[in-house]
């Protein structure tokens, strides 16, 4: 392969920030851009030098790669569609909003013998980075964890209150931690679930517990109606007398013993791309595209780990009963 091929399906707010990290990775071509709303798609393509397309099938007849970065409900059949036309895909977060299609996703994928990557970008993110390293270096061994991940409002865009398009606010945004619960912890055995219908058409508040298969016990608290009040999202993990906790993307801090001082890192001074961990999750999916071997390629989310997230969402809301 020369350079890849990339075409983008959504040319709305995540799109622009792919296409922005894509466009300064040499073996990229940014080829194709589509959206439903051709004035979107007319200024994106402007704006990253691409072409104009006016059809998903001219976007994968021009394509080696297509990046699915529309609202969540047309992720599953995208993705479908582009594995049988033989493409790589990167897609945003949920993969799939029920478990049907996400088990035909993981069958298409196989089949397709393709990469499939979905956009955990939070598992890059320098503050998860160091969590995931002092666990894997035996530096922390977790026992418990305390998370909240909230959302000020569910009006930009306007579709994220709408479970019909969404899936419903886990699936929108608290999604992001569920896969962090996983992603540090490993097999999750039980989760108990409450929640409410407060302010938006869906359920907005939830309180989680989480049983792990290897012990680690831990809370996820989620509400889709408080301010943005910082941090509005944080991860604390208690283990062997070390404690480790972010504010946001923004610091972690941590103290690995008793008697000992804590350390704060901040990384206020990087890109928020990068911060966030964007840059990193774009440049490992070109590196897999080019066969290249790179650090943090098994950091990567998978449709293996979709596939767990979606079974994880479908028994929480199962619990609560209030529908999504
Ligand atoms: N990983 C992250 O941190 C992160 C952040 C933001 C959004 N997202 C995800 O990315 C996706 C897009 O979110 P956004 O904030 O960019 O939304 P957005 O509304 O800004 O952009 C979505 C775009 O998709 C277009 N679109 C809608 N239906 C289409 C169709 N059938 N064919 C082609 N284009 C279509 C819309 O016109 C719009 O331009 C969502 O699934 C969201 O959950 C992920």
């Amino acid at each position: 392969m020369n350079k890849v091929k990339i075409g983008i399906i959504g040319t709305g707010n995540i799109a622009k920030t792919h296409a922005g990290n894509l466009k300064s990775i040499p073996d990229v071509l940014l080829e194709s851009a589509f959206d439903i709303n051709t004035k979107s798609s007319q200024d994106f393509a402007r704006e990253f030098g691409m072409t104009v397309r006016y059809s998903i099938d001219e976007v994968f007849s021009n394509s080696d790669a297509v990046y699915i970065t529309v609202p969540n409900k047309l992720h599953a059949e995208l993705s479908l569609e582009a594995l049988t036309a033989g493409k790589h895909v990167f897609c945003e977060k949920p993969f799939a909003l029920n478990i049907d299609d996400a088990k035909k996703i993981v069958k298409a994928v196989n089949e397709a013998g393709v990469v499939y990557q979905l956009g955990f970008n939070r598992r890059f993110a320098p503050v998860y980075k160091k969590m995931k390293d002092f666990i894997i270096g035996g530096d922390l061994v977790p026992a418990s964890f305390n998370i909240k991940m909230n959302r000020g409002e569910l009006q930009f865009p306007p579709w994220t209150s709408n479970p019909k398009v969404t899936g419903g606010f886990l699936f929108e945004s608290t999604l992001h931690l569920i896969d962090m619960v996983c992603y540090l912890f490993g097999e999750v055995k039980k989760v108990t679930a409450v929640g409410s219908k407060t302010i938006y058409p869906c359920v907005d508040d939830f309180s989680m517990i989480f049983e792990m298969e290897n012990g680690v016990h831990g809370v996820l608290s989620s509400s889709a109606h408080t301010t943005w009040m910082y941090p509005f999202e944080r991860v604390e993990i208690c283990g062997n007398h070390f404690t480790i906790a972010n504010d946001e993307m923004e610091t972690v801090t941590y103290c690995s013993g008793l008697d000992q001082p804590s350390y704060q890192e901040k990384f206020s001074t990087l890109s928020i791309e990068k911060r966030w961990g964007f840059v990193q999750e774009d440049s490992l999916f070109i590196a897999r595209l080019l066969g290249k071997q790179e650090d943090g390629m098994d950091l990567i989310a998978t449709h293996i780990d979709g596939y767990k997230n979606v079974e994880l969402i479908e028994n929480i809301y199962q619990q609560i009963g209030l529908g999504l």
